[in-house]
C-alpha cells in the first residue's frame, strides 16, 4: 500500500516497562509548563494525537473541565492499555476517551471531523517520516477557527555541560538512528513552516525549557530521562552499525557521572508552534 496516507513509521523508543517509566518521568517534568502554553479555555473539545500514556491528556481534560471533551489517540496497544490503567488508578476512567489508532488515519466518527477546538500533538512528529500528513489530519479535525498545537524536539539544540565523556559520539549515533528510520530529528525548527504549509494562520511559536542543573529539584529526573532515551535506542544504534557496544556504554557511563557532578547543567528547550484554521 502506498497511498497518500501511508507512513511505515517505527517508534524508536517502543513501549517496554522501562520506556513507559521514562515517558512518565518526562510527563512529570514537562506537563505543567506545557499546559501553560496551550492556553486552554473551560469547555473546549481537544484531540490529542500520539497521546502515549495519557498523563498529559488527562491534565488537558481536567483543565477544560466537565463541559469540555478530550479524545486521546495512540497507535501502540501497550501504551493505550497503560493509559487506561493509569486513568483507572486515579479514579478518572471516563475523563478522556482513549482510542487505539494511527495519527495518519485517526479513528474519528464522521460527525466528529471539523468539530474540535484544538488538535494537539507532543513529541509525535519527530517519529513520523512525513509529519505533514499528521498535521493535515489535525487541521481536518478542528473546527473553523480551531487551533492546532504541536510541540516537538530539535536535537540540534542539546547542550549538556561539562560535556560528559563519550557524549558526542553517543548523541550523534542517537540522532542518526532517527534519520535511519526516515524521521527528522530536527523537526522542531520546522514547526512553523509545517503549520503554514497546512494553511494555518495566526501562527505563534516558543520554547518549553526541558533542561535544568544540579541542585534543582527536577535535575535527577531530567538526567534519568536523557539516559533512558539513549539507552532505549541501543538496539537501533547497534542494528544500524552507528556505534559499537563499548562506545554506547562509555557514553552512558559518562552521563551517569555527569548526573552526579555538582556543576552539571543541561541547556535544552522543546519547540512549539500553534496555528489557527481558517474561519
Ligand atoms: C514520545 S511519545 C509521547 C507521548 C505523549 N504525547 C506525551 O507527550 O507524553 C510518542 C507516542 O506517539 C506514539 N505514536 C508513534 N507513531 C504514532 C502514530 N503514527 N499514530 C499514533 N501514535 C503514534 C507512540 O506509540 C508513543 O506513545
Amino acid at each position: 500500500m502506498n497511498d497518500d496516507r501511508s507512513d511505515p513509521s517505527e517508534y524508536i523508543h517502543g513501549s517496554s516497562p522501562e520506556e513507559q517509566h521514562r515517558l512518565s518521568l518526562l510527563n512529570d517534568i514537562l506537563n505543567e509548563s506545557c499546559l501553560k502554553e496551550l492556553q486552554l479555555r473551560p469547555g473546549e473539545k481537544v484531540l490529542d494525537f500520539g497521546c502515549g500514556l495519557g498523563q498529559f491528556t488527562r491534565l488537558i481534560a481536567r483543565t477544560v473541565g466537565g463541559k469540555g471533551q478530550v479524545v486521546g489517540i495512540e497507535r501502540d496497544r501497550d501504551q493505550i492499555a497503560q493509559a487506561k490503567r493509569l486513568a483507572d488508578g486515579t479514579g478518572e476512567p471516563e475523563l478522556v476517551t482513549f482510542r487505539i489508532g494511527d495519527a495518519l488515519d485517526p479513528p474519528l466518527t464522521g460527525a466528529e471531523w471539523g468539530t474540535f477546538d484544538m488538535a494537539h500533538a507532543r513529541f509525535l512528529l519527530e517519529h513520523l517520516p512525513r509529519p505533514e500528513l499528521a498535521i493535515a489530519q489535525m487541521v481536518r479535525a478542528v473546527r473553523p477557527g480551531g487551533r492546532v498545537f504541536v510541540i516537538d524536539d530539535d536535537h540540534g539544540d542539546f547542550r549538556p555541560w561539562p560535556e560528559p565523556e563519550g557524549f558526542q559520539a553517543l548523541w550523534q549515533a542517537y540522532v542518526r538512528s532517527y534519520e535511519m528510520m526516515g524521521n527528522d530529528p530536527y523537526v522542531g525548527r520546522r514547526l512553523v513552516s509545517l503549520l503554514r504549509e497546512a494553511g494555518l494562520t495566526a501562527i505563534r511559536n516558543g520554547g518549553v525549557f526541558f533542561g535544568g542543573c544540579a541542585g534543582n529539584e527536577r535535575f535527577q529526573a531530567i538526567a534519568d530521562n536523557l539516559i533512558g532515551a539513549l539507552a532505549g535506542a541501543r538496539e537501533a544504534m547497534l542494528a544500524g552499525g552507528l556505534l559499537d557496544e563499548g562506545s554506547i556504554q562509555t557514553g552512558l557511563e559518562g552521563l551517569r557521572q555527569w548526573k552526579a557532578d555538582p556543576s552539571a547543567a543541561l541547556w535544552y528547550s522543546a519547540c512549539f508552534a500553534e496555528g489557527t484554521a481558517p474561519e
